[in-house]
């Protein structure tokens, strides 16, 4: 090795194999139980991890591996801050918390043995780790240098307020949510049971999954030249404005070709990148809880598909499909571009000669042919507040 590789976050909570030795050696630590972790730790791991050190009388590593996930998963850094906040759950003379810069893996019991011998590397003589794969008649211990410590899955029994392996249950006991079922629970605004998770660890996800009603999103409106779009989106814009309940952005059309993409045509190349970035800069926006409020033709359905997609990791995403029929549209001609597309002198003009998809699955459909801005600006909001953003 020439130099370590840089780590941004959380560098006190990283150490080499070396320094962890050391430090295993500085505090007089001779049997360290490795706790390989890569999911929340709630209550039942934590009782389960104590009862283990108990039963081979070691002090703890807890060892989290430090991968990227599934999207859609808790991101790293709200993973760590829980093991932060948990970890104080330990006595504070018995345990190390330490980030293992570890990729995902397959599973199985190879994976096992791995994640064993890479504990052996850091200094711990006792390994625990979550797993349904380990058929101890397949190796010898003894071979590993390292005791693989039984995992004893908890569970938590209600009338007496105590965690069991759940092997020893019989009834009436409770098994921890599944990670996906918890993310649910905790977005859509309902209680978490004392017993399953520690406060602390909650109010991390909860900084990191608001819910919809602190969340960002992006209002993207979508249509034909002269549909609505621009004044729907204006209307909504001065609503959020004159509320300041989030901060938002205005990304007209005009204001984005004039700003960002002025040196863009109406190609498909060129209005896919135009669209594209006013998606990254909306996605963006959203990240940081404000609502981005879009309005450009985007006639192309696959694209509008990908910064749905985009935008979704980070919030909210309402497609406004301004679906005014074309004859309305040109017979409205505020530009006066339908006439010059009709005589010929203008060329690839949407919806003239230059196709427009209309979305299938438009979080919202508005014709203004026979309804006043106000109106159209009205089934914005009533949408909105249906799915939560608003309250
Ligand atoms: S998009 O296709 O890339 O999404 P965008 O919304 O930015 O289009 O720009 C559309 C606006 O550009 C129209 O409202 C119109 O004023 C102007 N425009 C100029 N040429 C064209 C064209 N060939 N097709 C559509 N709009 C055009």
């Amino acid at each position: 090795g020439i130099q370590l590789p840089l780590r941004p976050a959380f560098k006190r909570l990283r150490h080499t194999p070396a320094e962890m030795r050391l430090l295993f050696e500085k505090l007089g630590w001779r049997r360290i139980l490795g706790f390989h972790i890569s999911g929340i730790l709630h209550r039942a791991q934590f009782e389960m991890s104590l009862k283990a050190m108990s039963d081979v009388k070691a002090n703890l590593l807890l060892h989290p591996a430090a991968y990227a996930l599934r999207p859609g998963d808790i991101d790293y850094y709200t993973r760590m801050r829980c093991y932060q906040a948990a970890s104080a759950y330990y006595h504070p003379n018995m345990m190390i918390l330490s980030i293992l810069p570890l990729f995902m893996r397959g599973s199985g019991l190879r994976k096992i043995l791995w994640n064993a011998l890479i504990r052996k590397n850091y200094g711990c003589t006792h390994f625990l780790m979550e797993h349904k794969d380990l058929d101890k008649n397949k190796f010898k211990q003894e071979d590993l240098g390292i005791q693989i410590v039984n995992f004893d899955e908890s569970v938590y029994v209600p009338d007496e307020k105590i965690f069991m392996p759940a092997k020893k249950a019989t009834q009436g006991f409770q098994r921890p949510l599944p990670e996906n079922k918890f993310l649910h629970r905790l977005r859509t605004g309902r209680p978490i049971p004392a017993w399953h998770s520690f406060p602390e660890v909650i109010k991390e996800i909860q900084h990191a999954h608001p819910p919809r009603n602190q969340q960002g999103f992006t209002i993207f409106c979508t249509g034909l030249s002269g549909a609505g779009k621009s004044t729907i989106a204006r209307l909504v814009y001065a609503h959020f404005m004159e509320i300041r309940s989030r901060p938002v952005t205005l990304l007209d059309g005009d204001i984005v070709r004039h700003n960002l993409s002025n040196e863009l045509g109406f190609s498909k190349e060129h209005r896919d990148i135009n669209v594209n970035r006013i998606g990254f800069v909306a996605a963006q926006i959203t990240k940081n809880r404000g609502i981005a409020i879009c309005a450009p033709i985007a006639p192309y359905a696959a694209t509008r598909f990908q910064i749905r997609q985009l935008i979704e990791t980070y919030g909210g995403f309402i497609e406004v499909y301004m679906a005014t029929p074309l004859e309305e549209c040109e017979k409205r001609d505020r530009k006066g571009l339908y006439a010059k597309a009709r005589a010929g002198m203008l060329k690839g003009f949407t919806g003239i000669d230059d196709p427009y998809e209309p979305p299938e699955n438009p979080e919202i459909r508005i014709n203004t042919t026979d309804i006043t801005p106000d109106e159209a600006a009205q089934e914005v909001f009533l949408f909105l507040d249906q799915a939560g953003y608003l309250r």
